[in-house]
């Protein structure tokens, strides 16, 4: 029999798609019960003797589960990225690796939006003050931010997620730098985004938005250096992965005014814990990796998470794999 783990319960509609193969005695499904991921020696017992595994990027998998589990074809991916998964050791053992495209591609530019505005115009600063009982009076200084119309945004990453970002900020009459190793300049053209290298964005930005994947290439790519090219009224934003941007050097950035803020999503390490310094400070706004937690969009992903894995159990092509040289 076809076995299936999960290494979590799915919002409904993917759940839904499982279940009906569960009953209709195409697979068994093996679903972790805890709110918390499997830690390595969870996983592999819940893995062991599974032909597919649907992932979420809390857990890592690689060579060690795979020579464990050789039967093993295809590794699902709740998300769109993916660099929880070792893919080349996959690949080398034929393994098909799917994941999420498209579907939170504006739910995550909104968000990152969110946190642009709310870390510019100091809202949860805002919020606190009221909640503390501290607003007495209108004063003319009270919690003044960054205007953001007429601003520079400079967006790292220009792929699906970038491009949905500066498509937002074309509503705020900015002017858009955008930074990518693999520029994409019809649609920069289209969207009136300057193409430039990561240098000039840095100084010239007065909002730096991280929209990469995390390779080898972009950990750390904002490091002590890259925060110190950025203006001292700058914010950050990062709503890719939180090893892109090296956490001591952005607390000291923040801590000593180097740069004026951050809005961050996800964070290293992550979950980044309550009495970390940079939760500490009041011009960072983190919020627990939600850029894509609309209802609509997490019913989306689990739908296209399930329908990918039940495609290659039933040997056909997934909409959405990573390494498609395993169907050859
Ligand atoms: C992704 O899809 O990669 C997000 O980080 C989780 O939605």
């Amino acid at each position: 029999m076809t076995r299936v783990a999960l290494t979590r319960v799915l919002p409904d509609a993917g759940m839904a798609l499982l279940h009906q193969a569960a009953e209709g005695g195409e697979l068994e499904l093996v679903v972790w019960p805890g709110e918390l991921p499997p830690d390595a020696s969870e996983l592999a017992v819940l893995a062991h003797g599974c032909h597919g595994i649907v992932s979420l990027v809390t857990d890592p998998i690689g060579a060690k589960l795979f020579d464990a589990e050789p039967q093993l074809r295809v590794v699902s991916q709740f998300a769109v990225g993916y660099d929880n998964i070792d893919v080349l050791a996959a690949t080398a053992r034929g393994i098909a690796v799917c994941n999420t495209p498209g579907v939170l591609t504006e739910t995550t530019a909104d968000l990152a939006w969110a946190l642009l505005m709310a870390a510019a115009r100091r809202v949860v600063e805002g919020a606190d003050y009221v909640r503390a009982g501290r607003w007495r009076t209108w004063a003319p200084t009270l919690l003044m931010g960054a205007d953001i119309h007429h601003a520079t945004l400079g967006i790292v990453g220009f792929g699906r997620i970038g491009k949905e970002v500066a498509k937002r900020a074309r509503g705020f009459d900015m002017r858009i730098l955008a930074f990518d190793s693999q520029p994409d300049f019809s649609a920069a053209g289209d969207l009136g985004v300057e193409l430039v290298d990561l240098d000039t964005l840095l100084r010239q930005s007065d909002f730096v938005s991280l929209h990469c994947a995390l390779t080898d290439e972009t950990r750390h790519l904002i490091d002590a250096d890259a925060l110190a090219a950025m203006k001292s009224s700058a914010v950050l934003i990062n709503a890719a992965r939180g090893p892109v941007v090296d956490t001591n050097a952005l607390v000291d950035a923040l801590s000593s005014g180097q740069i004026a803020a951050a809005g961050l999503d996800v964070t290293d390490p992550e979950p980044i814990p309550a009495d970390h310094p940079l939760v500490q400070l009041e011009n960072a706004v983190i919020v627990p990796h939600i850029a894509s937690a609309s209802i609509a969009t997490r019913g989306k992903m689990a739908q296209m998470a399930a329908q990918n894995l039940l495609a290659i159990i039933r040997g056909q092509r997934p909409d959405h794999i990573v390494n498609p040289e395993v169907l050859n």
